[in-house]
Parts: C-alpha cells; sequence; structure tokens
C-alpha cells in the first residue's frame, strides 16, 4: 500500500468497508435505539460517482478489499450498478457484502454476478420468535433461505455472524456450530458492543472465554485455526465437520494491533477506528473541488492521527459515538 494507508504504528490499511445507506428494513435492537436514528438529508448523502470517485482512489492507493455495509447495503437499490463499477478497479481482489440477508435470495444472483465474492450474513437467533423480538420485524425464514441461496451459488464460506447476548442467544451456541457440521459455514459468535442508543450492559457480554469454555465440554475436538494477522476473528474447527467456528472479540481480546481496517459512511465522514469518534467530511472535500492530491493529503492526515488501540471496554461504553447503523459494523 502507498504511504497515505499506512499509520504511525506500521498498520497497512488494505481493507475499506463502504456504508451505503443509513436505512434497513431491520431494527435489531443491538444497532439502534427503539425510536429510530436520525437520518442524512439525501443530497448530503455520497452520489454513486461521490463513492466510485473515493473508491477508485483507495484502490490505486493500494486497497484491494472493499466491504459493503449499511445500514443494509441491499435497500439501495443501484447496489447492483455500485458493484458492478467497483469489481472492475483494477487490484480489488475482494468485493464483499455484509448482510441481514432479507431480501438477498432475490438479489443474490444478480449481486454475484456483479462481482461480490464474499458474503457475510447476520443471524443472531435460530428461534423465529426471538428473531422477532430482537430484529422489531418478521423474515427468519428469508435469512435462512439467504445462506442456503449463497451456499447453492458457491459462497465458500458463508459466514454468519452471531452476536452473542445473555440470555437472549446464550443457549443456542451448540444449535449455531451445529450448522458447520455438514455445510461450509463460518459461524462467527460476536462480543456484544457498545455504542449509542443500544442499551449496552457488561452483564449481557458474553465472553470469548465463556463461549469457548461452553462449547470445548460439548466438543473436545474443538481446535484453532491459523488466522491472518489481520483478521477479526479467531477461528476452529471441530474435527470432522465441513464449516469452522470463530469469535470476534472486540471486547475481551481486542485485536487493534493487526487492523487493517478504514471506513467511509454514507454521509461522506471517513472514520479511521470503529471506536474513534473522529471523522472528517470527504463529501465537503468533493464538494469544494479538492482534486485527488488534496483528497490523499486530506485522508493520509487522518489515517495518521489513528490510534494505536481502542479504549477499554468500561471507558468505551462511555464514550460517544455514533449508533452501529451508522457505522455499519
Ligand atoms: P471478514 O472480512 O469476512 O473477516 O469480515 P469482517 O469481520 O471484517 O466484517 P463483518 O462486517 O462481518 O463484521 C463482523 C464483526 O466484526 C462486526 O461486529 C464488526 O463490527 C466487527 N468488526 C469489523 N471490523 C472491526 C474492527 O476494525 N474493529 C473491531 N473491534 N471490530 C470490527
Ligand atoms: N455488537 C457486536 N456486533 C454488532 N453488529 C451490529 N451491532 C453490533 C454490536 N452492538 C454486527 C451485525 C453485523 C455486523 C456488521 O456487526 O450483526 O453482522
Ligand atoms: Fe439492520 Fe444490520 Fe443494524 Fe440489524 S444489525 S438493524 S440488520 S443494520
Amino acid at each position: 500500500v502507498s504511504d497515505m494507508l499506512v499509520d504511525t504504528h506500521g498498520r497497512r490499511h488494505n481493507y475499506l468497508r463502504i456504508s451505503l445507506t443509513e436505512r434497513c428494513n431491520l431494527r435489531c435492537k443491538y444497532c439502534m435505539p427503539a425510536e429510530g436514528v436520525e437520518l442524512t438529508a439525501a443530497p448530503k448523502l455520497l452520489a454513486e460517482n461521490e463513492i466510485m470517485r473515493i473508491a477508485r482512489l483507495f484502490v490505486a492507493e493500494g486497497v484491494n478489499k472493499i466491504r459493503l455495509t449499511g445500514g443494509e447495503p441491499t435497500v439501495r437499490s443501484n447496489i447492483e450498478d455500485i458493484c458492478a463499477q467497483l469489481s472492475c478497479l483494477p487490484g480489488l481482489k475482494h468485493l464483499a457484502i455484509t448482510t441481514n440477508g432479507l431480501v438477498l435470495a432475490r438479489k443474490l444472483p444478480r449481486l454475484q454476478a456483479a462481482g461480490v465474492n464474499q458474503l457475510n450474513i447476520s443471524l443472531d437467533t435460530l428461534v423465529p420468535a426471538k428473531f422477532e423480538l430482537l430484529t422489531r420485524r418478521k423474515g427468519h425464514g428469508k435469512v435462512l433461505q439467504a445462506i442456503e441461496t449463497a451456499l447453492e451459488l458457491g459462497y465458500n464460506p458463508v459466514k454468519v455472524n452471531v452476536v452473542v447476548m445473555r440470555n437472549f442467544n446464550d443457549d443456542e451456541l451448540i444449535d449455531f456450530v451445529e450448522m458447520t457440521r455438514f455445510k461450509p459455514i463460518n459461524v462467527r459468535f460476536i462480543e456484544f458492543m457498545p455504542f449509542d442508543g443500544n442499551v449496552w450492559s457488561s452483564k449481557k457480554l458474553v465472553s470469548y472465554i465463556e463461549m469457548l469454555s461452553t462449547l470445548r465440554e460439548k466438543y473436545p475436538s474443538l481446535s484453532r485455526l491459523r488466522d491472518h494477522p489481520s483478521d477479526t476473528a479467531k477461528n476452529f474447527r471441530v474435527d470432522g465437520f465441513e464449516g469452522t467456528v470463530s469469535f470476534i472479540t472486540s471486547m475481551t481480546n481486542s485485536f487493534c494491533g493487526g487492523c487493517n481496517r478504514l471506513r467511509l459512511m454514507a454521509d461522506g465522514n471517513f472514520k479511521v477506528c470503529l471506536f474513534g469518534p473522529a471523522e472528517v467530511s470527504l463529501r465537503d472535500a468533493i464538494r469544494s473541488g479538492v482534486d485527488d492530491e488534496g483528497l490523499k493529503e486530506i485522508i493520509g492526515d487522518a489515517v495518521k492521527r489513528k490510534k494505536a488501540a481502542h479504549a477499554g471496554m468500561f471507558d468505551l461504553a462511555k464514550t460517544q459515538n455514533r449508533p452501529m447503523i451508522h457505522i455499519g459494523g
């Protein structure tokens, strides 16, 4: 990667997460408050050509992986067009989407044709009634169907993101692991993280160590696999199972040292850390006529201000950050 993408701690950022929209067709409690969130007025959201200008610049500087997030990225009507353009950028190897899967079964063939080659689907419970309680909407069957469609279309692995919350789904860990027995699914258990409006409490957090010991009792052969230094997940497999099981341990075992991620939000703000409140508007820079050199300087300066690590979990819970639905994970 170019200098622009290297921070003062030597981390090389080759992975850009782009939030395509602040909207979502679910209302997950861990992601947004009951009353919803304030939406940015449409003219202040990045237009397709602005997203492409920024993405092109990042890829030219060395980004080789782009993940589209939201809100829910599939509610943006021109997502297929955006994907088709992104996947043509020379140097881009991975075009990924993180989605709640609700409308995916229908859209996936076209997204795949547009170059989407990695898929992470969020599903926090295997019990339909609990799904409705958490997401405040119906649609559990559609998400299960999306996972099947992704498998049929050859996505391997299909990653399933499970945010684990005490007294909500911590009794389902084994059922989720069973999904990996015969299918190339990577189930990823995520420690519950605090964001504005999600009523986080350490009591709801189920730690990596606790999850691992629950699973080891049932699956003594659960063993650690090698992971990439910049992976968010610690990866495991039960002997003989087709798929894998991972843990994303942001709260109890953070992985900032290997971070390779930067974020562009739907309103054009650029964020160098999920938990860092610092943001700079690339939209305003573009709309005031900045050239690519100027844009690179703004991005490079922000990257150089990135902190070595985020605060500990109790400080984090007190820090102001945006609600998750704006950041996109
Ligand atoms: P892969 O590219 O498939 O490894 O996915 P990913 O983990 O990078 O992205 P995904 O959107 O599936 O996010 C899974 C979980 O990891 C979410 O809870 C994210 O909030 C969290 N996550 C993603 N990037 C970071 C990060 O830079 N720091 C921390 N602490 N958590 C992150
Ligand atoms: N803690 C942990 N993970 C979260 N996600 C959303 N909110 C939270 C939270 N508070 C997950 C979603 C999605 C990914 C982008 O982030 O489930 O899979
Ligand atoms: Fe929507 Fe994803 Fe937030 Fe759920 S976690 S409300 S699916 S953006």
